[in-house]
């Protein structure tokens, strides 16, 4: 994990319509969106200087602040173009890019009818979301205590920054416990998804894999059953019960962070990083790449 403080580190980040040095994108402590949660976020990945289903993050960034009652004052193409343009500026090949839709200063207080609605966009260098080392072997979940929400509880198809209070509390207790991540069961004791990721299982040579109705149907999801039923695989989303994880084989996480990621163990359970999980590991990366050729 870096050490240099995310907020003293050179480069450029896009702040409301121009490209301004890192250090310079700063907001109040008075902000609407840092004390009652109203923000939006996505994260991407770029392959060899291209984000990867790029027009489809931004799309969904515009639905989230939609969700939030938020109107972001550009077009998806300008947010396009200013993805492109902070990519360009900081020059890495490989990279992780956050853009961010928040509530600002002009009020406080839990209406904020007209405060103003900022847009920035920050890119780093983010390698991998697990520990290398570790990744290929399998990473162990913990079985987190917190449930994702109800969707008449809070608006769970937006990604949402308030969702992620949860996250961070399960996440932590996790790596409190030696685990890398936590698996959340939902509002109903079904199975969800990891902190920041979704949740596959493989059985007989079919895969399970959540019906995302209270949590986010990712992105790198929706491409891996795309690339699981390309290879003929058979992909089942269903509700799937905590105790059926006793009789699964294989077992992964997807997320544009997480890329494909193999799970060895969740709780009790331990599960073979097996050829169908290779298979998939093997097939993101190729579409990834891919894309960048294109
Ligand atoms: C809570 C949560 N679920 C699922 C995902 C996977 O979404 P995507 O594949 O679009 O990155 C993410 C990652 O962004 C996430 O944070």
């Amino acid at each position: 994990m870096s050490l240099v403080p995310f907020d003293d580190r050179d480069g450029q980040i896009w702040l409301n319509g121009a490209l301004i040095p890192w250090r310079d994108a700063k907001v109040h402590v008075l902000t609407h969106g840092l004390h009652y949660a109203s923000a939006v976020f996505e994260g991407e990945r770029v392959y060899g200087g291209v984000v990867f289903k790029s027009r489809e993050h931004t799309e969904r960034l515009f639905r989230s602040a939609e969700l939030m009652g938020m109107s972001v004052p550009y077009t998806v193409d300008e947010i396009e173009r200013a993805k492109a343009q902070t990519v360009a500026a900081q020059g890495f090949a490989d990279a992780y890019v956050r853009p961010i839709v928040w509530r600002g200063s002009e009020m406080m207080g839990v209406s904020a009818q007209v405060a103003r609605i900022n847009v920035a966009i920050a890119v780093w260098q983010w390698p991998s979301y697990f520990d290398p080392e570790q990744r290929m072997k399998g990473i162990r979940l913990d079985v987190s205590q917190w449930r994702r929400p109800a969707p008449d509880t809070a608006p769970s198809a937006a990604k949402a920054a308030g969702l992620y209070m949860i996250c961070t509390l399960s996440k932590h207790a996790a790596e409190a416990k030696g685990f890398a991540d936590a698996l959340m069961l939902d509002y109903r004791g079904r199975v969800a998804e990891a902190t920041g990721a979704n949740i596959f299982f493989v059985k007989d040579g079919v895969i399970h894999t959540p019906t995302p109705d209270c949590f986010l149907d990712g992105i790198t999801r929706r491409t891996v059953i795309g690339l699981a039923k390309a290879r003929g695989i058979e992909v089942v989303e269903r509700a799937i019960m905590p105790e059926e994880l006793e009789g699964m084989q294989q077992c992964f996480l997807t997320g544009t962070a997480a890329e494909v990621t193999p799970v060895s163990q969740i709780g009790p359970y331990s599960f073979e990083v097996g050829e169908i999980v290779r298979a998939l590991v093997a097939d993101y990366d190729g579409a990834v790449r891919q894309r960048m050729a294109a």
